[in-house]
C-alpha cells in the first residue's frame, strides 16, 4: 500500500472540479424516480408526499451497519432513502459504503468526513485525521479507474443542503449545514445557538445528523430523545411545526446505545429505528487496520 498522503494529480484535479459543485449545489438533483423537484415552494407538510422514505445518517465506513439498515428498509418495503453524510470517516469499509450509498439513496448530502477525505480536515483530533487520510488512500488505492473516478465523482458533488416542499435535509444545521454541532445540553448552555438556528429554519422540519445522537429539537428550545417523547420512538411533525430532527447513526451512535441508528418518515410521522448488527465484526476490522486507532472500534461497543 502506498503510505504517502499527498493528493495525486489527478486527485487534485477531481477535487478541483468537486469544489465548484460543492460551493454551488444548493438544491440536490434527484435521482431515478424521486420527488419531481428540490424547491422551497411553501406547501403544505403532506401534499403529494404519501410516500414512506427513510433517512440515514452518519454511517462512517461501517459497512456492517449499513447492510443491516438496509436490510430493515426493504422488509419494510421502503423505497426511497436519502443519506444525511458522513459516509466515509473512522470505519474501514469506505469504498464498500459509498457504494451502496451511490446506488440505493435518492441523494446524499455532503458531511464533514466526506468533505474532509475529498478536501483537507479541518479540527479534527489526531485519530480522526488519520482515519481521514486512510479512507483517501483507500479510495484511490481502487485499483478499476472507472470505479475509482466514479466515487470521487460522487463525493465531490455532494450537496450541503437539500429542501424537498417543507423539509430541510442537512448534515449539521440549518445555518451551517457541513460542520455545526447542535447538542441536546445547548438546550441549557447555548440556547441562542438554537434561537439562531431555529430563526434561519424557513421549512416545518429539518433532519440533521452529525452529533450521532437522535431526538427532536423544538423551538422553545427543547429536546426529546426518542424514548422521551409522549410516544417513544414516534414523533408527529404537525403543519405549524418548526422542529429539527436528528436521526442518529448507522454506523457510529454516541447515545451509550450501539444498535445501528436511523428514522423512517411516512406523511410527517417520524420513526427512530434501531436495529442491532454484527458490532463485533466492524470493529474486528477497525483492531486489524493499523491506520485506524483502536479507540474507533471499542467505542462501537458501547455506543459513544
Ligand atoms: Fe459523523
Amino acid at each position: 500500500m502506498r503510505s504517502q498522503l499527498i493528493p495525486s494529480p489527478v486527485l487534485h484535479q477531481a477535487r478541483l472540479a468537486g469544489l465548484i459543485c460543492v460551493a454551488t449545489a444548493l438544491t440536490i438533483a434527484y435521482r431515478n424516480s424521486a420527488p419531481d423537484a428540490a424547491s422551497a415552494s411553501g406547501q403544505s407538510w403532506s401534499r403529494d408526499y404519501s410516500y414512506m422514505f427513510a433517512i440515514i445518517s452518519d454511517i462512517h465506513s461501517n459497512i456492517e451497519a449499513l447492510t443491516a439498515v438496509f436490510e430493515d428498509i426493504d422488509a419494510r418495503g421502503i423505497e426511497k432513502v436519502v443519506c444525511l453524510g458522513d459516509i466515509v470517516g473512522y470505519g474501514a469499509n469506505p469504498r464498500e459504503c459509498v457504494d451502496l450509498v451511490m446506488d440505493r439513496c435518492e441523494f446524499a448530502i455532503c458531511g464533514n468526513h466526506d468533505h474532509a477525505v475529498f478536501y483537507e480536515p479541518y479540527n479534527f483530533n489526531v485519530g480522526a485525521e488519520r482515519a481521514c487520510y486512510w479512507t483517501r488512500q483507500m479510495l484511490e488505492d481502487e485499483p478499476k479507474k472507472a470505479q475509482r473516478d466514479r466515487r470521487w465523482e460522487f463525493l465531490g458533488k455532494l450537496p450541503v443542503r437539500a429542501v424537498y416542499e417543507d423539509m430541510l435535509f442537512v448534515h449539521g444545521s440549518p445555518r451551517r449545514p457541513v460542520n455545526e454541532y447542535l447538542f441536546a445540553d445547548d438546550v441549557y448552555s447555548n440556547p441562542h445557538k438554537l434561537m439562531a438556528n431555529f430563526e434561519r429554519l424557513q421549512y416545518v422540519a429539518s433532519f440533521v445528523g452529525h452529533t450521532h445522537v437522535p431526538g427532536v429539537f423544538v423551538d422553545d428550545p427543547y429536546f426529546e430523545s426518542p424514548d422521551e417523547l409522549a410516544e417513544p420512538g414516534i414523533y408527529e411533525i404537525a403543519e405549524d411545526d418548526k422542529v429539527i430532527i436528528n436521526v442518529g447513526s448507522v454506523g457510529q451512535p454516541r447515545d451509550r446505545d450501539p444498535r445501528a441508528a436511523y428514522a423512517v418518515v411516512d406523511e410527517g410521522r417520524v420513526e427512530f429505528v434501531r436495529l442491532e448488527y454484527d458490532v463485533d465484526k466492524a470493529v474486528h476490522k477497525i483492531l486489524n487496520t493499523p491506520e485506524l486507532d483502536d479507540f474507533l472500534g471499542h467505542r462501537l461497543l458501547e455506543g459513544r
